[in-house]
């Protein structure tokens, strides 16, 4: 049986990327649940599907034709056969992402999905990974989708660590001006996750990496650290 990491944390903790370039390290596959929720809120968009509906949209989630590639070089998103790899990240899926995100018919039902992905990737020859494991990163990935991974880590940033990374990724730099303009998407959507968010607290057995002061090597290198232990 293959590895399986889980890779927990807040936006702007540099989840994503950390645990692309670990599993593109490790030949593992790559598993982004955030942007599932967000394939999700997509979709729901898309269907014209009112999202506070929460029976609506949680009916309109189980029929959603979702693929995700998951390879660390090159992760997608596929919906309807349309790639919304760009269009997730677009301000007005993450503006409301929150709404689908809470929504616990769509979270048992993605929680499903993402646990079919990682026992292929784990186990299945024929899987992109070739059986050897996966990275899956997220937000209650090391507490409820797989509490019972190899590996479990919560990634942890400072505030403004948080908003530093976020303005950068964002506005390109990370002045007075762009912190002020990120502070209000960051925060807010942590309010608005909170019942999610509140699942970010080190479970039993997790691995606390704190990447305020570490640049994307040195967290690479210390997630991997804890992997190899
Ligand atoms: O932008 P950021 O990297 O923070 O977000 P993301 O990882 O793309 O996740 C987008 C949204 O999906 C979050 O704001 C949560 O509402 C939701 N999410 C979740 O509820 N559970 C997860 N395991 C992952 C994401």
């Amino acid at each position: 049986r293959g590895i399986v990491v889980a890779i927990d944390g807040p936006s702007g903790s540099g989840k994503s990327t950390v645990s692309r370039q670990v599993a593109g390290r490790l030949g593992l596959a790559y598993l982004d649940t955030g942007a599932m929720y967000r394939a999700a809120t997509w979709w729901c968009r898309r269907r014209e599907v009112e999202l506070d509906d929460a029976a609506a949209v949680a009916e309109t989630v189980r029929h959603m034709p979702l693929s995700m590639v998951t390879d660390p070089a090159g992760p997608r998103v596929v919906c309807d056969d349309v790639d919304i790899t760009a269009a997730i990240r677009e301000a007005d899926v993450t503006a409301v992402v929150s709404k689908v995100a809470t929504n616990l018919e769509v979270r048992a039902e993605l929680a499903r999905l993402q646990r079919e992905i990682i026992a292929s990737e784990s186990t299945d020859p024929a899987s992109r990974s070739g059986g050897a494991g996966v990275v899956a990163e997220g937000r209650d990935i090391t507490t409820v989708v797989a509490p019972d991974a190899d590996v479990r880590i919560l990634l942890v940033a400072d505030e403004n660590a948080r908003l530093a990374r976020r303005a950068r990724e964002r506005h390109g730099s990370a002045d007075d001006t762009a912190i002020a303009a990120t502070r209000d998407e960051v925060l807010r959507r942590d309010a608005d996750d909170s019942t999610v968010s509140a699942f970010l607290t080190a479970a039993d057995g997790v691995v606390t990496v704190d990447s305020s002061t570490l640049g994307i090597e040195e967290t690479v290198a210390a997630v991997l650290s804890v992997i190899t232990e």
